[in-house]
């Protein structure tokens, strides 16, 4: 699996954690940015990562994205088509993130969680399988939300 990486200036350290922890675990790690000591606005990452991540192949790529509270880079991934990035802080959240919503980009932030929150939550995001069912029902309905009021 590739995993897209992405943060401003309030998630860089938490995201160079998080780096650390997906490489030791043999997944793909890219990094878009940004990098050390920069102050950013989280708008132009996420938009760097979120059209990285429309360009992959849709079953091998995710996203996780680091801003200071995780809710800025998701209102601004969530803008490209076929992104579900949802902000999650508990393990619990991140779960039903990927069982209910299939969400295919986890927003965290750095000024929220530790590393070891923030590494439970990302180890139960990755090991989670969306369920379908009812639940692809509704996000076919989103996808077609898209399609109606994102042209
Ligand atoms: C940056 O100070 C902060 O506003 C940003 O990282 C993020 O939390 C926005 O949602």
């Amino acid at each position: 699996m590739r995993i897209i990486l992405a943060s401003d200036h309030a998630g860089y350290g938490l995201k160079t954690e998080i780096a650390s922890f997906l490489s030791g675990r043999g997944f793909d790690v890219v990094d878009a940015g940004c990098g050390p000591g920069e102050s950013v606005d989280y708008v132009d990452y996420a938009a760097k990562a979120a059209a990285a991540l429309v360009r992959g192949d849709r079953d091998r790529d995710r996203a996780i994205l680091f801003c200071g509270t995780g809710m800025g880079m998701a209102l601004a991934a969530n803008k490209f088509k076929g992104v579900r990035a949802t902000p999650c802080w508990t393990v619990f959240t991140a779960e039903m993130s990927r069982k209910h919503n299939d969400a295919n980009c986890l927003t965290l932030g750095g000024r929220v969680l530790t590393p070891a929150e923030a590494e439970a939550i990302v180890a139960v995001w990755l090991e989670t399988s969306f369920e379908g069912g009812r639940h692809l029902r509704r996000v076919d309905k989103i996808r077609r939300l898209e399609d109606e009021h994102f042209k």
